[in-house]
């Protein structure tokens, strides 16, 4: 599968985000990982639709959701994103909030902590585009990737053929051991701001 590398907004440089944007396009991200907190499903806050309506939109932009009842809120982001991607431990009404955002022709990603059983997504498989399998536990950038993920991967991979991204901690020397487990968009935020981005992005895909 073609591997996508998805750099996450929030290790960027804020007061240059368009820059940092700019930087990351002509280094050869496939899209652009937004992680939007809310202060209640996970304890900080980060942004909202205000700052992504200010994003050009030149590669697809994939919003992360760690919001609590998405449902609430979705429409806003429906306006901007490419992907949407809600937690399936974030509401009762996750059946719905899929329909809707594919109704709307946007595409509809699930994401699953590293503590959730992979049988709580498995009644949506069918109707997503995308699972993502976070590999630390979400709420910020920078945390050590849980290697007790990789099954979950593997087990994933078997039942699913859409897209498997894998959130935190991705690195050189993780993304060989995800990407060997089924995974083929890879979100990576500090490892990317840390290094040459063009460099750190071929790394990634196992290029180099
Ligand atoms: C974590 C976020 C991630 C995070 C990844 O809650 O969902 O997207 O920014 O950052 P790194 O790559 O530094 O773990
Ligand atoms: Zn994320």
């Amino acid at each position: 599968m073609n591997i996508k590398v998805a750099p996450s907004l929030l290790s960027a440089d804020f007061l240059h985000l368009g820059d940092e944007i700019n930087s990351l396009v002509a280094a050869g991200a496939d899209m652009l990982h937004i992680d939007v907190m809310d202060g209640h499903f996970v304890p900080d806050i980060s942004m909202g639709p205000i700052v992504l309506r200010s994003l050009e939109n030149k590669i697809p932009l994939d919003i992360h959701l760690m919001i609590e009842k998405p449902e609430h809120l979705i429409d806003s982001f429906m306006e901007y994103g490419d992907v949407l991607t809600v937690h399936v431990e974030s509401s009762s009404l996750i059946g719905e909030v899929i329909r809707r955002v594919k109704n709307s022709g946007k595409k509809i990603g699930l994401a699953i902590k590293p503590s959730t059983e992979l049988s709580a997504i498995k009644p949506y498989l069918d109707n997503i585009d995308m699972v993502l399998v976070m590999s630390v536990e979400p709420g910020a950038g920078g945390r050590k990737f849980l290697e007790n993920v990789l099954p979950k991967i593997r087990s994933l991979r078997k039942i699913y053929s859409g897209d498997i991204g894998v959130d935190g901690g991705i690195n050189a020397e993780t993304s060989a051991a995800v990407i060997k487990a089924g995974a083929n968009v890879l979100v990576s935020g500090s490892y990317i701001f840390g290094n040459d981005y063009a460099d750190a992005i071929k790394k990634l895909r196992g290029f180099v």
